[in-house]
């Protein structure tokens, strides 16, 4: 199978992440819950695992490194955590359903006055708009770092200056951009940063986490066992024990700390250039094809003076997602026909974005999404290309 449908999830995985969690299913105890052998060495395991992730970010506190199964539950955290009733919400067309979802709920459950940045046809966000929105009233901002659907990368660093100019915090999913592209949290002014672990970053299913910075107080949503202050009645208030009850997935967490050493050894800039060099290939060919509609912002992708060498903090440039649509067919029979007459898997439908998909104007089309990692190659990427010729003609 070519496998083109890492924005999902990745399915390549390095073989030491897989080594890493079996080894750890078999030898690791419950994390804090004691001191003998096997459960120290979960805890060295998970502790060990918040270094490295806060290193790997640039974020100061390891022990504001919470960890959680994926990203929805962590921006579930950090959403509901920290609106209150009736606060003014700033937000975005481009969001994801774990975004949006808990933002509608809390509209009606919390009488918030939510506000959305609008996209435009190719799914930008203008920054303007950000200016006009984000007012004195405003509480929190709400936005990805990178659209799953058309790859646009966000200019957080603005969009942080604008919030915090208005006294705002900024909540990111990174959903998108953690393992694919350099993050520096401190750089960029992010207050709580969620991110899932088996995306960009390698890892496995049933990982993620968000990181709060210093200060950012998010209510507990879970109360019960942490294995310290015991007779206390409240759930703990330091971090990471007030975001954290119960067993957590240390197993997985295993994986996930190897998967952050094997993208140091490659260096995070690498992934980011390599992904960027592949989609600017792709692009470039499907442009090509008569019938193909391409959806998103591929300016910096699409001029070729532009060099992957550029790549820099303030880059924004693309992420490894082209998502597309051949004339007027059906974004889902397209999809199966790469998949069972070429063995090419990608997403169609919605991608769980609505409102961009309603920007987009590609409600009732959907759109195919193909989206790479730094396995991908470019052989697959010729098959890929060479089928949609196919189904095209
Ligand atoms: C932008 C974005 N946000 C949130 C999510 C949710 O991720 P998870 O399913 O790992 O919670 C995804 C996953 O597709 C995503 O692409």
């Amino acid at each position: 199978m070519i496998y083109l449908d890492n924005a999902a999830t990745t399915l390549q995985k390095p073989e030491s992440v897989i080594d890493a969690v079996v080894n750890a299913m078999r030898t690791q105890g419950n994390a804090s819950r004691g001191a003998h052998n096997a459960t120290l060495s979960a805890s060295r395991t998970v502790y060990d695992a918040r270094v490295k992730i806060a290193k790997f970010f640039n974020f100061d506190e390891p022990s504001n490194v919470i960890f959680t199964c994926n990203s929805t539950e962590a921006l579930n955290i950090a959403i509901n955590g920290t609106i209150k009733e009736g606060y003014r919400v700033i937000s975005t067309d481009t969001e994801h359903n774990s975004v949006l979802r808990p933002l509608y709920h809390l509209e009606k459950t919390k009488n918030i006055d939510l506000n959305f940045v609008k996209a435009d046809e190719n799914g930008i966000l203008g920054i303007s708009d950000f200016e006009k929105l984000i007012d004195d009233r405003t509480k929190v901002v709400v936005v990805n770092h990178i659209s799953n659907l058309t790859g646009n990368v966000n200019d957080i660093k603005k969009i942080s200056e604008i919030t915090h100019r208005k006294g705002a915090i900024l909540i990111v999913d990174g959903s998108q951009s953690a393992g694919t592209r350099k993050v520096d949290v401190k750089e960029l002014g992010i207050d709580i940063y969620c991110f899932t672990g088996h995306k960009g970053l390698l890892g496995p299913q049933g990982t993620g986490g968000l990181l709060v910075k210093d200060g950012i107080e998010i209510d507990a949503w879970k109360r019960g066992g942490s294995g310290v202050k015991t007779y206390e009645e409240d759930q703990p208030l330091d971090y990471p024990t007030r975001l954290e009850a119960g067993t957590l997935n240390s197993h997985g967490i295993a994986g996930l700390s190897v998967a952050i050493d094997y993208l140091n050894e490659i260096g995070i800039e690498n992934v980011e250039k390599r992904e960027l060099e592949l989609t600017r290939y792709f692009y470039e060919e499907i442009i090509k094809i008569p019938g193909v509609k391409v959806y998103g912002d591929f300016s910096w992708i699409g001029d070729s003076n532009k060099s992957v060498n550029a790549v820099s903090d303030s880059f924004l440039g693309h992420a490894g997602i082209v998502s597309l649509n051949v004339k007027d067919y059906d974004s889902g029979e397209v999809s199966d026909a790469l998949s069972n007459d070429y063995c090419i898997a990608t997403r169609p439908g919605a991608h769980c974005a609505p409102r961009l998909h309603i920007a987009l104007g590609t409600k009732y089309q959907g759109a195919v999404r193909f989206s790479f990692s730094y396995f991908t190659t470019y052989e697959e990427l010729g098959v890929a290309i060479g089928a949609l010729k196919d189904i095209a003609s």
